[in-house]
């Protein structure tokens, strides 16, 4: 009860149920939600549809390797097309199976093959099996089956770079020696076109048998997505247009990104809605933008090894002691000034110069080469980073807070 005797819980409560609500079905902006229209990649799904059709009738589809940006809806029209496809094989009796496993995700080979196991309905134990020993039972699993598996490997990078790309060639061996009588067939996943060096080449041409590019989306292209979306999302005339427009331009900017515009209208409906304000407007999306990319980069720095983040802080007390010079040889002083102060053996400045532009690749710091006149090159580094996300990193590592009080010395210079 509060001093005047109402209840301030129901207060809360009342309030939230007598709001106009700004969303209608928030769950439509959910990374996993699959819509029933996928705008501007009709030709993907056709390709897809076609490629994958003669499994319908019993033949074995040609393997099939999908990449692009992330966010370019590869994992939407795979999904979108193998709903469809299971629900036709189901009508027409076909012996169909399909296994899609997100690489990232299963983490392990032993797990990506397991989830193969399961689809055709071999048990695994969770552990304890050698590989080849659990592909044994795949294999036979899948004689007695008897139909089509096909098996989705999103996110295939992951896979390959930790691991090899041991179980796709057995995997793509599997589909030579079958013979009529089903067999498995693929689906590759991947943002990232690296991966392919670390494919053996028959890998690769297996794997590539088909190919389908995701071009980045256009300004255009978000935004009738974005209006689709947030039809269903959105209660009618909360979310102005030009909102929507500036969504789509920013995730437009950034690499095309459906994902990232989706986002953007969800936290800015988000932040409008704790703001009691009845619509959503550009400054609602302007502040979406700011946190998701705060959000975005804190993720960053809460992974890194301890000795990057003493370089972050490095940089960051050199920037306040010697403006004029924060060059690599400054900053290697001043870590070295850290490490004392916490009992640790420093790093070589080689590591330390290679732990910079590991930094700089990720864009939490910026670094040039630039030149010194007769006394050759030196490279200048630089905070990417707002500098309360120093302060930030400081509480929240437990080892370095015992800094704080040093760093803090250089607070109010700036
Ligand atoms: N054409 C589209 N129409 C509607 N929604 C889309 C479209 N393309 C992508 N999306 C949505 O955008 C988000 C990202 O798409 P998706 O997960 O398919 O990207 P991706 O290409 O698989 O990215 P990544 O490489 O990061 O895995 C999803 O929520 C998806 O539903
Ligand atoms: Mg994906």
């Amino acid at each position: 009860m509060s001093d005047s005797g109402r209840d301030i819980v129901f207060d809360i409560f009342e309030k939230v149920l007598s709001r106009y609500s700004i969303f209608k079905n928030r769950d439509a902006l959910r990374p996993d939600y699959i819509p029933d229209n996928l705008p501007h990649r009709s030709e993907q799904i056709q390709r897809l549809a076609f490629i994958l059709a003669p499994s319908l009738k019993g033949s074995l589809p040609s393997n099939v390797f999908l990449y692009g940006k992330p966010g370019t809806g590869k994992t939407a029209v795979t999904q979108f097309v193998l709903s469809r496809l299971k629900m036709k094989a189901k009508e027409a009796g076909s012996i169909l199976a399909i296994s899609y496993i997100n690489c990232r995700i299963a983490g392990t080979e032993y797990r990506v093959l397991a989830s193969l196991c399961s689809s055709i309905d071999v048990d695994v134990p969770f552990t304890g099996l050698s590989k080849a020993e659990v592909f044994q039972r795949f294999r036979s699993g899948l004689e007695r089956f008897g139909g089509i598996l096909i098996v989705v490997l999103d996110e295939i990078d992951a896979l390959v770079k930790i691991h090899g790309d041991d179980i796709l060639y057995e995997l793509t061996r599997i589909k030579e020696s079958s013979s009529g009588r089903g067999g498995v067939s693929m689906i590759g996943i991947s943002n990232d076109l690296q991966f392919k060096e670390f494919l053996d080449p028959r890998v690769l041409s297996s794997l590539s048998e088909e190919e389908i590019l995701f071009r980045p989306y256009t300004a255009d292209e978000l935004y009738d997505i974005l209006r689709e979306r947030a039809e269903i999302a959105f209660n009618e005339n909360v979310l102005s247009e030009s909102a929507l427009r500036l969504c789509a331009a920013l995730a437009a900017a950034e690499h095309g990104d459906a994902r990232r515009a989706l986002d953007l209208l969800r936290v800015a409906g988000e932040i409008a809605e704790r703001s009691s304000s009845q619509s959503v407007t550009d400054e609602h999306v302007r502040r979406a933008q700011e946190k998701i990319e705060s959000d975005r980069v804190w993720e960053a720095i809460k992974t890194l090894p301890l000795h990057s983040r003493m370089i972050l802080l490095a940089v960051y007390v050199n920037s306040k002691r010697n403006e004029s010079k924060c060059f690599t040889g400054e900053v290697y002083e001043v870590y070295k000034e850290l490490c004392e102060g916490l009992g640790l053996e420093p790093l070589t400045q080689r590591r330390i110069s290679g732990l910079i532009n590991e930094l700089d690749a990720m864009g939490l710091l910026n670094s040039k080469l630039v030149s010194m006149g007769r006394y050759g090159r030196s490279k200048r580094v630089r905070l990417n980073i707002p500098a309360s996300m120093i302060l930030q990193l400081l509480k929240s590592d437990p080892y370095l807070s015992s800094l704080e009080g040093y760093v803090e010395k250089y607070w109010s210079k700036g």
